[in-house]
């Protein structure tokens, strides 16, 4: 008896930190892993199943704060049968909750809270593909270092983010939430985000997860939710890099994803939540299901009830359950029924545990529950600014013929023109948190502000975003001819993107196109500007406007970003990140595609085309203008022959041609010419953001190695074939200078 009070004693001790670890133990995760054993030995199998299930606070979706913590949920707390909470939020709210959870339960074990910051907590960021169009990593880790600042003094210290699904199908309204199409620039901003949310775990800092693994964005049809079939090498080469790169940067939780992959629900997949994730790439933290993902088991057809759903989910390496109660249901029986070993939850609970120790929460429940630091940072001017400068960063010029932009200062009267112009709910985008619309600068003020008085803005509505409506186009036509110049402002609403947002259509929604045409005819200079979640088909504007502007969903600073960036404050530098196709027909279109045995060819007919369409996209991947222009000469390669070895020293000088200072996005792309297995047109595998001076010559150097050639091989290895590569250096993926080198053998 005594020997078993010694033991317990130590346990507490271990586990409340007390006692002075010996030589043995010395790095933080020997001493975590350690206190995490400590509290495992002391909790029943009830406890331990408490600490997989996940609930909303509330009900449905939205978030709640300060509120009367129903009876059913202080139960749950109390029992030790609640491990986190989303959509609580508030120090003060969250306080509440964690004090029932480290005073009235038994084990006193703190509860992690996450919700959904994607794009800002309450000063709203660019949607993650804007971030992404900026081409500096730097720039999204700013972004998710100041989102984490807000959030984590609002209670908040789990995100559900990085979304770091690769998108090919802009159908898919969820491609506003991730980086694009391309698996290198994924993978940066992936690793980019981690930095920017986790940094160093401070209680400045929250845990990051990358979701939805796996394979989401491969949705057939582009329609959310649906069947997912993409091959072995194509997952492994396209769809996991950017997990792979977030799992490299420390990310602490990954989400499994609701789809199914080549047969097998993500949330039921040994494959990839065991075998890949654990196995290979060593992740130690968990995995979260996506909202009921596990009891969608049932209706995906591999579990007859939520009972087996819960079995098959816990077995394939899934540790919580957010939201479908299988766990706490079903997990205890499972147990004893032999179904589901202990040492399986234990492993998952472990995990769980780990990440509340590294977030500090056992030493300080109250880490994130500081009312007065809530105060100071949420909306503060050092986060505005932040998102400020990333909102100008993110727009891509997309055309603008007789250098219309910058607009001249000496306008005397500018119509502000459009559905989008006056809104300051659609700024803000999808998976907006806690964003406010109350907080938006919208485009109209934006420029009002901008030109204090000095320019006459006038402004007409004209339509709807989505309406067949074309009634305010008389008034939106005689404000255009009561003016110098027209800023037309069309899009997308906020609501049209994002999760179970698809489109079947990539056309300005409602009668906008109409409305564009109907105020070209006034023959006044257009400049558009564009918001949306989502490459659009805009072939009527890129052929008759002057000058377009790709803003996406800037967030709460849009109309001042917008207004700086048009008055050429700031010149843009934005490259997209996916491809703008033509019409929603040439969907999969993307850069990184293969060369088929009859590539594309007008003259010939028997290649791989459409007879109604170009072959080329409305604007390719990497694309976007400056004021200023740049030329590319020099491309030169250090050797023409590397060995494993060997590092390739790639050059390429870039002068600014034009009459303003400006960034350029310097790309470097690869082809393997020939591999055991068909190999991609192109590979974007560098690019550095330069800034020039006007009339300035710079030389961009790149280093290349064995490392990056490497791929899915014809017998699943990941590795580089011998054989000659091509070398592109430009400002897109298309317009590029070329070289070639080869790989030796040693
Ligand atoms: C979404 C996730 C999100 C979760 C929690 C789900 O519907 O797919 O991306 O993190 O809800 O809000």
């Amino acid at each position: 008896m005594k020997k078993h009070l010694n033991t317990l004693i130590i346990l507490l001790s271990i586990f409340f930190n007390q006692i002075t670890f010996t030589q043995e133990i010395k790095s933080t995760d020997e001493i975590i892993s350690a206190r995490v054993d400590s509290v495992i030995a002391l909790m029943t199998l009830d406890e331990k199943i408490g600490q997989l299930n996940q609930l909303s606070f509330g009900i449905g979706w939205g978030p709640t704060v300060k509120s009367n913590v129903p009876d059913e949920y202080k139960e749950l707390i109390r029992e030790g049968k609640i491990g986190s909470f989303l959509n609580a939020l508030g120090a003060d709210f969250t306080r509440d909750l964690q004090k029932i959870a480290v005073t009235e339960s038994r084990l006193k074990i703190p509860l992690i809270f996450g919700y959904d910051v994607i794009h800002g907590f309450k000063t709203i960021f660019p949607i993650p593909l804007a971030e992404a169009a900026t081409w500096q990593p730097e720039m999204l880790e700013m972004s998710t270092h100041y989102q984490a600042l807000e959030a984590s003094s609002a209670g908040i210290n789990w995100t559900f983010s990085p979304m770091v699904d690769i998108a090919r199908d802009p159908r898919w309204g969820r491609i506003m939430e991730g980086s694009g199409e391309d698996p290198y620039l994924g993978s940066l901003m992936a690793a980019a985000s981690v930095r920017g949310y986790q940094g160093n775990l401070s209680d400045k800092n929250i845990i990051a997860c990358a979701k939805h693994y796996a394979g989401y964005g491969g949705a057939e049809g582009g329609r959310d939710y649906n069947t997912v079939d993409i091959s072995e090498r194509t997952l492994q080469d396209v769809y996991l890099p950017p997990f792979k790169s977030a799992v490299d940067a420390g990310v602490q939780t990954l989400m499994a994803s609701f789809n199914e992959i080549n047969g097998v629900p993500s949330s039921a997949s040994k494959y990839l939540l065991t075998d890949v994730l654990r196995d290979e790439w060593g992740f130690k933290g968990f995995v979260v299901s996506d909202w009921n993902s596990i009891g969608e088991l049932v209706i995906h057809g591999v579990a007859v009830d939520l009972k087996q759903a819960a079995n098959i989910a816990i077995n394939a390496g899934l540790d919580m359950d957010m939201e479908s109660r299988a766990y706490i249901t079903y997990l205890a029986a499972l147990v004893k029924e032999g179904k589901v070993s202990e040492e399986t939850v234990n492993e998952s609970v472990k995990r769980v545990l780990r990440v509340k120790f590294l977030l500090g929460l056992f030493d300080d429940p109250f880490k994130y529950c500081n009312e007065e630091r809530e105060k100071e940072t949420i909306l503060s001017k050092e986060v505005k600014d932040a998102a400020l400068e990333v909102a100008k960063k993110s727009f891509v010029l997309l055309k603008n013929e007789n250098n219309l932009l910058p607009l001249k200062k000496d306008y005397k009267k500018i119509a502000v023109i459009g559905p989008l112009a006056n809104s300051t709910e659609n700024p803000l985008g999808g998976w907006a948190a806690m964003g406010d619309s109350s907080d938006v600068i919208s485009i109209l003020a934006g420029l009002k502000n901008y030109v204090k008085g000095n320019t006459e803005i006038l402004f007409s509505e004209g339509c709807k975003i989505n309406d067949p409506s074309t009634i305010g186009f008389t008034d939106a036509i005689n404000t255009a001819n009561n003016s110098d110049i027209v800023i037309l402002c069309l899009g997308e609403g906020n609501d049209m993107s994002g999760e179970a947002c698809s489109r079947s259509t990539l056309d300005l929604p409602g009668v906008q196109e109409q409305l564009a045409k109907e105020l070209f005819k006034t023959g006044k200079p257009i400049v558009v500007v564009l918001m949306n979640g989502r490459p659009l088909s805009i072939n009527w504007l890129n052929e008759n406007i002057l000058a377009i502007l790709e803003t996406w969903f800037p967030g709460i600073t849009a109309g001042e970003a917008i207004a700086q960036v048009l008055f050429g404050d700031y010149n843009p530098a934005g490259k997209l990140p996916v491809t703008f196709p033509r019409t929603v027909g040439q969907i999969p279109i993307y850069y990184n595609h293969k060369n088929s045995g009859r590539p594309g060819d007008l003259k010939n007919h028997y290649t791989s085309k459409y007879l109604d369409l170009p072959l080329t996209p409305l604007y390719p991947f990497g694309y976007g203008l400056s004021y200023t222009t740049f030329s590319y000469s020099n491309l030169s390669l250090n050797k023409n022959k590397i060995t494993k070895n060997d590092k390739l020293q790639i050059s390429v000088t870039v002068k600014n041609t034009g009459n303003y200072d400006g960034e350029e996005v310097v790309q470097l792309y690869i082809q393997d010419l020939v591999g055991s297995v068909t190999r991609p047109v192109k590979e974007l595998k560098r690019f550095q953001k330069i800034f020039l001076k006007k009339g300035e010559s710079k030389t961009v150097e790149f280093t290349l190695s064995e490392k990056d050639l490497r791929f899915t091989t014809a017998d699943m290895k990941f590795a580089s074939e011998p054989g000659t590569f091509k070398v592109y250096a430009g400002t897109n993926s298309v317009d590029v200078l070329e070289s070639q080198f080869e790989l030796v053998q040693d």
